[in-house]
Parts: structure tokens; sequence; C-alpha cells
């Protein structure tokens, strides 16, 4: 399907809490790559040799240069028309919550108030040994050293890595969240990846109207109650125009 129906778009209009679940597809209009996508940071890095724990011990400089270079690029780059329209949906519904699986902090540049991060995120660093936070992870592929917290434990991102569990407190919201919209909509996400993957089909448990955008179908699409194919940066401006057009021909 190439656009949203009209019952859809009334569905929206009326809710009163909306519950947004963004993966990489809603990024890669701002120039960041997804993970499975045929040009995806999967097809070219190899996951199990710098997203996880024993990954970061065995060799930290190359862990710690690839999440540098990743947080130099996310900081390069703006937040794109969906981050944007999010972010406007604010203005239309009383509730909106924004999950995201990103790490790139771009909905809170977008302006999106109530962002929680399941997957942590590339702008917190801290130290794997004592805990503490601290500003900058800047390591050059052939650095000598890694870099170290003044305990002299190395310096990690603060993203989640296969094998971790998912932040308690962030996954507890994301379930709250979920389990009580009217209405959930997932965004450019590959619905692969647990316990993310499942924040829909909650929703759609639990009586929420469930609206997919993606480049294609996913797992989630069948059980969606309209999934819409077009680029996230395109349909979402568009889905949040309908939804305003329609407040406003109530309002007059
Ligand atoms: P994936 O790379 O698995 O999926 C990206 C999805 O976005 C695909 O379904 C694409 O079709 C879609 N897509 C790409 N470009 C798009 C566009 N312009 N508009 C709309 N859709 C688009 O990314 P995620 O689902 O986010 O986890 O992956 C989930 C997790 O897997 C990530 O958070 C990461 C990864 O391993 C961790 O690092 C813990």
């Amino acid at each position: 399907m190439t656009g949203f129906s009209e019952q859809i778009v009334e569905r929206l209009a009326n809710a009163s809490s909306v519950t947004v679940l963004t993966g990489a597809g809603a990024s890669a209009e701002s120039g960041l790559p997804t993970f499975r996508d045929p040009d995806g940071l999967w097809s070219e890095f190899n996951p199990v040799e710098l997203a996880s724990y024993s990954a970061f011990v065995d060799n930290p400089v190359r862990v710690q240069s690839w999440y540098s270079a990743r947080l130099r690029s996310s900081n390069g780059v703006s937040p794109n028309p969906c981050h944007l329209a999010l972010a406007e949906l604010e203005d239309l519904i009383e509730s909106v919550t924004v999950v995201t699986q990103n790490v790139d902090g771009l909905h809170q540049r977008a302006g999106s108030t109530r962002v929680i991060e399941v997957h942590g995120s590339l702008h917190r660093i801290y130290c794997a040994a004592c805990g503490r936070d601290t500003q900058e992870l800047d390591v050059a592929p052939d650095a000598s050293e890694p870099a170290r917290c003044g305990c002299g434990g190395l310096l990690r991102p603060g993203v989640v890595w296969f094998g971790e569990m998912l932040p308690e407190q962030a996954l507890a919201a994301a379930v709250e969240a979920s389990s009580d919209c009217d209405v959930f909509v997932a965004i450019g996400t590959s619905a692969e990846v647990y316990p993310a993957a499942a924040l829909p089909l909650h929703a759609a448990k639990n009586g929420a109207t469930v609206i997919e955008i993606n480049l294609g179908p996913t797992p989630l699409s069948a059980a969606a109650d309209e999934a819409v194919f077009g680029p996230a940066g395109e349909l979402t401006p568009r889905l949040v125009a309908q939804v305003r057009a329609r407040a406003a021909s109530r309002v007059n």
C-alpha cells in the first residue's frame, strides 16, 4: 500500500495516546546506515567483532574506534523530515511517546520530548569498570592504547551489545507505553530484533491500531492494521499532515 486510508488517519486524529517505535530506517534519510539492508552496517562489519562485551575486551581499540566513528557520523548529520514530523505530532496528540532502537539522538534533536532509547545511546560514554560517565570517546583505529577512565577501566559506549540486557527502566517504560496506547506506529524497523519487535504486538493485543511504515514488508506487516511502503522521510510527514488537516476540519 502506498498511501494511508481515511480510516487510519481518522483513528490517529482521534487518538489521545500514540506510541511510535523507530528503527534504523527512520534515520536512513539523514545519511546514517541501517543494519540489515544490503548496504547496512552488518553487511560491511562483523557484529561479533564489534558489538559484544567479549569483542570489546579482546580488542578495545577496534571497538572504541568504530563507535567513535559512529558518534562522529551521527553528530555530523541532521534530523530528517521523519524525525521532524514525529516531533510535530506532539502538537496534535495529547501524549506521544517515541520508543527508539536508534542510538543517534536524532529524535531529541528534532524536538521530540518523550523519547525512550531501548538500545542505549552513542552519546553516553562510561567506564566499564567503575561505571562513571565521561564526555568523550574519540579513538582512532590505529591508536596504540585504548581510552581509559581515571580508574584505569576501559571506556565504552552506552549502547546495548549482543548478549546484554536492555536497560531495565527503558524497557519497562516502552512496554507500558505500548500496552497503553490507542495507536502504535512502527517506522523503519526490520522488526527482527526482540524484545523491541514484540512492542507492536503488545499494542495490538491491547487493542491499539498498528500502522507500519517501511520501504517494504517485514514480519510485522501481516499483523499491522495498515502497512504503508515507501521512505519514512516522505510518508511520516504525509501522515502527520493528514492528521493535522483532519483535526483542522473538525475545528472549522
Ligand atoms: P535494520 O537494519 O534491521 O532494519 C532497517 C529497516 O528499515 C528495514 O526493514 C528497511 O526496509 C527499513 N528502511 C530502510 N530505509 C528506510 C527508509 N528510508 N524509510 C523507511 N524504512 C526504511 O534496523 P533495526 O530494525 O533498527 O541493535 O535493527 C534493530 C537492531 O538491530 C538495531 O537497534 C541494532 C541492530 O543489531 C543493537 O545494536 C542492539
